[in-house]
Parts: C-alpha cells; sequence; structure tokens
C-alpha cells in the first residue's frame, strides 16, 4: 500500500498515489479530445446552445459523463463565454459573428476521474488585438505551469502568471481562480492566478489542480450578470481564458489534459 494514499496536507490538499496519474491522464485526455473535435463547429452563423448540443452529443456517444450538467443546477455539458464574457458563459441563442472570439470549457469524468479544460477559438477571422490577447493568455497559462513543481508554492505560480500578464499591459482577473480537483471537480487549493513568491501551499508531488488564468485587454474588474452565472469584464474589455489540469510529479508537473491531436494552441486561431 501507497503511504501517500489518502493523505490531506494541513491546508486540506489531497496528495494523490502514483496510480491516480493514469485516471487522470484518460479523463483529461476525454475532455481534450472533445475540445479538439468541436473546433471545426466553430463557424459564423453557430449559435453556442447548437455548440452545446454538439458536446453534450460526444460525451454520451464517448461513454463520459458531463460534470456540469446538474452540477449546482446548471444545465449544459459546456460553459461557452464570449467576447467580454470572462467565464461561465451559458450556452444560449446567442449567434456567433466573424471575428468572435470564445472559450469553450468541458468537465467530463471517466472512471470517477474529473477531466477539466479550456482553450479559445474563433468564429471566422481573428482580429489582431484578440489574437495578441489569446496568445498571452496561453503563454500566462504555460508560464504557470513551468513554476509548478515540488518546493515551490502556489504563490510562485500566481506570481509567474501575474508578471507575465502584467508586462503585456493586460490584467489578471482576481475574481476567480483554478482549483484542486481528482474524483471529485472541485476541492481545496483555490489556485490565483497572481501572487507573491514564496507564499501559499508548498507544491507536493501527488497534488492535482488546475491553472486557468482569465486575461483582459482592459480592466480585471468582472461583475455577474443578471442570471446569476455568466461573468463579463466590467470595462466590456475582451477577455480570454486557458485551462489545463495538471498533477505534480517528483521533478515538475504532469498536464493531464494535453491535446491528443496537438491542438490546444494555436490550431483553431488563425490570425487575420
Ligand atoms: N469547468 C469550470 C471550471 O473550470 C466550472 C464550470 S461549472 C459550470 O472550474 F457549472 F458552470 F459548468
Ligand atoms: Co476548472
Ligand atoms: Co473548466
Amino acid at each position: 500500500m501507497d503511504e501517500r494514499k489518502g493523505r490531506l496536507t494541513r491546508d486540506g490538499i489531497r496528495i494523490h498515489e502514483a496510480a491516480d496519474f493514469a485516471g487522470m491522464r484518460a479523463a483529461g485526455a476525454a475532455a481534450a479530445a472533445i475540445l479538439d473535435d468541436i473546433g471545426q463547429h466553430v463557424l459564423v452563423g453557430q449559435s453556442t446552445a447548437e455548440i452545446d448540443r454538439i458536446i453534450t452529443q460526444m460525451v454520451h456517444d464517448r461513454g463520459l459523463t458531463s460534470a456540469t450538467i446538474g452540477y449546482r443546477g446548471y444545465r449544459h455539458a459546456s460553459c461557452i463565454s464570449v467576447n467580454h464574457v470572462v467565464c461561465h458563459g451559458i450556452p444560449g441563442d446567442k449567434v456567433l459573428k466573424d471575428g468572435d472570439i470564445l472559450n469553450i470549457d468541458v468537465t467530463v469524468i471517466l472512471d470517477g476521474w474529473y477531466g477539466d479544460t479550456s482553450r479559445m477559438f474563433v468564429a471566422g477571422t481573428l482580429g489582431r488585438k484578440a489574437a495578441r490577447l489569446i496568445e498571452v493568455t496561453h503563454d500566462a497559462l504555460m508560464a504557470g505551469i513551468e513554476a509548478a513543481r515540488p518546493g515551490n508554492t502556489f504563490g510562485d505560480i500566481g506570481h509567474a502568471i501575474q508578471t507575465f500578464v502584467e508586462a503585456q499591459r493586460m490584467s489578471v482577473v482576481r475574481d476567480f481562480c483554478g482549483h484542486g480537483l481528482g474524483r471529485v471537480f472541485h476541492a481545496p487549493p483555490n489556485v490565483l492566478h497572481y501572487g507573491r513568491k514564496g507564499t501559499g501551499p508548498l507544491l507536493e508531488e501527488g497534488m492535482f489542480f488546475t491553472i486557468e488564468p482569465m486575461v483582459n485587454l482592459g480592466r480585471p474588474e468582472t461583475k455577474v450578470l443578471a442570471d446569476d452565472w455568466t461573468a463579463v469584464t466590467r470595462d466590456k474589455s475582451l477577455s480570454a481564458q486557458f485551462e489545463h489540469a495538471i498533477g505534480i510529479t517528483a521533478t515538475g508537473a504532469e498536464i493531464f489534459t494535453l491535446s491528443p491531436a496537438d491542438r490546444f494552441y494555436p490550431a483553431d486561431l488563425r490570425p487575420a
């Protein structure tokens, strides 16, 4: 029996066993494969409800379970966040226009393990400012993952993301964060996308969590719409997000949600 089995840190963060990585890898790949396959359906004139309907069908056809349908009353297999929507966009009758940018976030359950990932897409032709925002957001996530290794802290991850984004004169959203996950959707800790070096819990082998920075072209403040769900930028500036689920290894991090077809970035984003 692995001595790490079932251990929680004093911050309530679960330390998983070596065998658990395989479960997360399979669930993460399943979620990422859905995003790989939805790109061809992100088209001018398409509604976000139709994209979600196709995702729901894919989840079902692949023998997966949606983690979001029924979660806190949510009724969809994805969140689709267009333009100034920061996160938690609800699929609906909104029809995509040329140049719209959107984050599609899918979480599935496979053999009890949660795979949670999101990435950016464009309908039609990608504008220059949007392309730059999306590039910076992707690279900020990867800078955060680079900082994810034993001996570093969660603050080191946030610091890496924040300093990278702010050096590009863009802003990091403070109101939403990444999260622990595993056999549950959301668990400690809150993974902040800003912070100071050396602060927060120490990273340990066996921790599983997401990093999912939201970056705005304008100010960082958000507000939640009257639907009590959709978060938008207060200043209506464009917002982008990428999300990976990772596991801390002896020497660094394993990305569980790697795209099987290598389409995470920038496959579905062709600049003008
Ligand atoms: N997948 C989102 C996350 O990254 C959570 C969506 S919850 C939902 O944590 F209910 F809005 F779908
Ligand atoms: Co998440
Ligand atoms: Co997600």
